[in-house]
């Protein structure tokens, strides 16, 4: 563990509900947890209002404005370790990091996805699950390596579905959900209760007790 606070940047491309939980639950300036960071995909992302309104400094690093997505990487990569991040958060990043990005922060990128990995991976993962008809989907927050929604799971928490399903209803129980599950694992990790595990390779060990 670095030194207090410890440093953690948060990446968008919407709304930035999530981001609002993390900033309204963790931030604490000078305190344990600091939001140092925040960067968007885009520049519309609606998230962004939520960083000024908090006083964090944010940034827009938008593939369009680069020549391919690694040099947008190595760019936000850059803007990260300018100011000190010890853990990235993504929280509703819509788009694939390239290699390169997640090799140079290897074991600090944390995702929230709203299924049940290894269920349901990739973009519309509460659709996916309506379509399939699965009577219990959930939120998982994971460790990022190099495959999409593959990393070693930290959290996750399941919701019961039933039939006939509206997706807005499913999706406003999912945030519900992941406005608590994320903040809980960030702070986790911000206490080093969450390690790798020796038998495993895939998996985290993860002391929630009180
Ligand atoms: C969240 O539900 C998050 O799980 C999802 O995007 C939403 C963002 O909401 N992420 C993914 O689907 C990633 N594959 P927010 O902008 O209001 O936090």
């Amino acid at each position: 563990m670095g030194a207090t606070p410890f440093r953690v940047a948060v990446l968008i491309s919407g709304a930035g509900t999530n981001l609002q939980a993390l900033l309204d639950q963790l931030h604490s300036p000078g305190g344990a947890i600091e939001i140092v960071g925040i960067a968007a995909s885009r520049a519309d992302a609606a998230g962004l209002r939520r960083a000024q309104a908090a006083g964090v400094e944010s940034a827009v690093f938008a593939i369009a404005e680069h020549p391919d997505r690694a040099d947008r990487d190595r760019a936000l990569g850059d803007w990260l370790d300018s100011l000190g991040v010890e853990l990235v958060v993504l929280a509703g990043f819509m788009e694939l990091l390239s290699p390169e990005f997640v090799a140079r922060f290897a074991g600090r990128i944390v995702n929230v996805h709203p299924s049940l990995l290894p269920a349901f991976p990739g973009l519309r993962a509460i659709e996916q699950a309506v379509e399939q008809g699965v009577k219990v989907t959930g939120v998982t927050v994971h460790f990022v390596d190099e495959g999409v929604d593959s990393g070693a799971i930290v959290l996750q928490e399941a919701l019961d579905l039933s039939y006939p399903a509206r997706i807005a209803e499913i999706e406003e129980r999912v945030h519900g959900v992941e406005h608590r599950l994320l903040p809980r694992a960030v702070r986790l990790i911000a206490a080093g209760r969450v390690r790798p595990d020796p038998a495993n390779p895939h998996a985290v060990l993860v002391d929630d007790g009180d």
